[in-house]
């Protein structure tokens, strides 16, 4: 189903927040795309427009060739927060992603079709936590969490994936093993997927297609071989980026003298508005 279309998006919020600014994109069927950028950049609040929880300021959105607000029920998303009911187990969170297609009766009575049964075990099979299905969402790590919070939104049968920031309140393997997960289930069901993620060197490793956003505007679109650190330092410090750490440590992404890396982790460990920084030492 997913064309994705997205063309000349604004979003502004009270008289003079500009959130997105002109945004025109278009992701086929099937694609793993990655939406980088700062804080603040538009990255969640164009993936709350796919997913019609905010409507445009000016512009058209169209998915399948349908307006957003027909095309709820195509999209799943996976939040930064999971949203979990702490006190129900993977399988019963996982099963919520079905509440969209089940009568309120049966859903107050929390009677589910077998089919739905079945599609919440494979989705908890797809996301490593089938042996864990019975376990409570309160005894799971973070990283867990966020798993079920993937099978529940696979549980929606959805058509397009919408990620927004999923793995921001992870340390880096759990990140890691959430984002190999997604990744996994985008190609088991070939489902076209759009994650935004700050943290750059996580977003190489699993991103095919890279859409960099800097103040609503979008700066780059391009593969993993296209998005090079210069690009990068634009991304995150505009182009006036003399401040950018990256300047003195050319050429980046080989950072092979052990000294180099110390001053780079003791800088990043300093600078914490630029979390993201860290992670680029090990890329
Ligand atoms: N509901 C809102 N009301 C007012 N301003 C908002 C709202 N949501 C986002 N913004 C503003 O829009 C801009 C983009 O925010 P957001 O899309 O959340 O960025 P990101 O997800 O990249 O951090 C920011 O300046 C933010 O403060
Ligand atoms: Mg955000």
């Amino acid at each position: 189903m997913p064309r994705v279309s997205v063309s000349d998006v604004s979003k502004v919020f009270g008289p003079d927040t500009v959130a997105l600014d002109s945004v025109s994109l278009e992701i086929e069927s099937g694609e793993f795309v990655v939406v980088l950028g700062p804080s603040g950049a538009g990255k969640s609040t164009l993936l709350r427009i796919l997913n019609a929880l905010t409507d445009p300021t000016t512009g058209t959105v169209s998915i399948g060739g349908n307006p957003v607000s027909e095309s709820r029920e195509a999209v799943g998303m996976v939040f930064q927060m999971h949203y979990l009911i702490e006190s129900m187990s993977a399988y019963r969170n996982a099963l919520t992603g079905a509440l969209g297609r089940t009568d309120d009766i049966r859903s107050v009575l929390t009677l589910n079709s077998r089919d739905d049964k079945k599609a919440a075990l494979r989705a908890l099979r797809t996301v490593g936590l089938l042996k864990q299905a019975e376990q409570r969402a309160s005894s799971m790590s973070g990283g867990q969490k966020q798993r079920v919070g993937i099978a529940r939104a696979l549980v929606q049968n959805p058509s397009l994936l919408l990620a927004d920031e999923p793995v921001s309140s992870l340390d880096p393997k759990a990140a890691r093993d959430v984002m190999r997960y997604l990744k996994q289930a985008a190609e088991e069901r070939d489902l076209t997927t759009i994650a935004s993620l700050h943290q750059v060197n996580i977003a190489r490793e699993f991103g095919e297609r890279f859409i960099g956003i800097r103040d609503g505007r979008v700066v780059f679109d391009g593969s993993r071989e296209e998005l090079s650190m210069d690009i990068v330092d634009t991304l995150y410090y505009g182009e006036d980026n003399s401040q950018s750490p990256n300047r003195d440590s050319q050429p980046v992404p080989e950072v092979s003298d052990a000294w180099a890396r110390i001053r780079l982790t003791i800088f990043s460990a300093v600078s914490s508005e630029r979390r993201w920084f860290g992670e680029l030492c090990f890329w």
